[in-house]
């Protein structure tokens, strides 16, 4: 989401988790079913189309497809999933103008509605072979996504997260994207608290508490952090014109501890 969410936090009781953890699950399954279409010359539209029709059979719906944008920014998005590209940072539409080559990196974001509640979740995948320095910026967001999923306590802070991932990310030589950021989700796609993937200095944010279920789900860019929006006012790439890499997952904050809710069965969070 754009940074500007300003709801209250909604606390999701056990029985609500649970419907999140069905979400959570079902977004993963997705996620991995379209991700074994990538090959060279397979369209970005091939991908939507194979997302479309998952969830279909499925009774489900996709978030993103007809979501509205943001205050001052026209059309809503018009596909089912985001499919963003090499340089591109998120938000990026599917199209069968798009025809992925060996060597691309894209990152797949999935967001279905299961019985109304949404799950969301993302990875960059590689098609082919990447160079040596796609494969390193890929992985260190991986890297900064469990950052970011551990530095998640009871009684902490959102800003811990930030701190986390921002913290690694700079170690590598990498940059954090700032204008977008994770969020709380639920019965609604986007709402409190927002969850910055950058450290936010004074202001330390609201203390994590049972009950919050959010995403984290860090850009990290391989030249400078500022991105630009397309004419077609989603995707945004990034300003250099460098790689950018994201992955997201949904979590919830249980009496068990947290909980990463966007695995497939028989994952486990590592
Ligand atoms: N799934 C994206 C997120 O992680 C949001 C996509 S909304 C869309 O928050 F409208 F851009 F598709
Ligand atoms: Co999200
Ligand atoms: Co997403």
């Amino acid at each position: 989401m754009d940074a500007k969410s300003r709801d209250r936090i909604t606390l999701l009781s056990p029985a609500e988790i649970d419907c999140m953890r069905k979400a959570g699950r079902a977004a993963a399954e997705m996620l991995w079913h379209v991700a074994s279409f990538l090959k060279p010359g397979v369209t970005t539209q091939d991908l939507d189309d194979a997302a479309v029709a998952w969830t279909t059979e499925r009774g489900h719906t996709n978030g993103p497809l007809g979501y509205p944008n943001g205050v001052g920014s026209p059309g809503s998005f018009p596909r089912s999933i985001c499919t963003s590209v090499n340089h591109v940072v998120c938000h990026g539409i599917p199209s069968k103008k798009e025809k992925l080559k060996e060597g691309d990196i894209i990152n797949i974001d999935v967001s279905p509605i299961v019985d109304g509640w949404f799950g969301d979740t993302s990875r960059t995948f590689f098609v082919g072979t990447p160079p040596p320095h796609a494969q390193k910026l890929v992985e260190a967001t991986e890297e900064c996504l469990r950052r970011g999923i551990r530095a998640v306590k009871e009684g902490g802070r959102i800003n811990d997260i930030g701190k986390a991932i921002e913290t690694y990310a700079h170690e590598q030589g990498f940059s954090v994207v700032e204008d977008f950021v994770g969020h709380g989700v639920g019965r609604v796609f986007h709402t409190a608290p927002q969850v910055p993937h950058y450290f936010t200095g004074a202001k330390r944010g609201p203390r994590i508490e049972r009950g919050m279920v959010f995403t984290i789900e860090p850009m990290i860019n391989a030249g400078r952090f500022e991105t630009k929006t397309l004419s077609d006012h989603w995707t945004a790439i990034t300003a250099d014109g460098k790689l950018s890499a994201q992955f997201e997952h949904t979590i919830a904050v249980t009496d068990k501890g947290v909980e990463v809710l966007t695995l497939r069965e028989g994952d486990t969070f590592l």
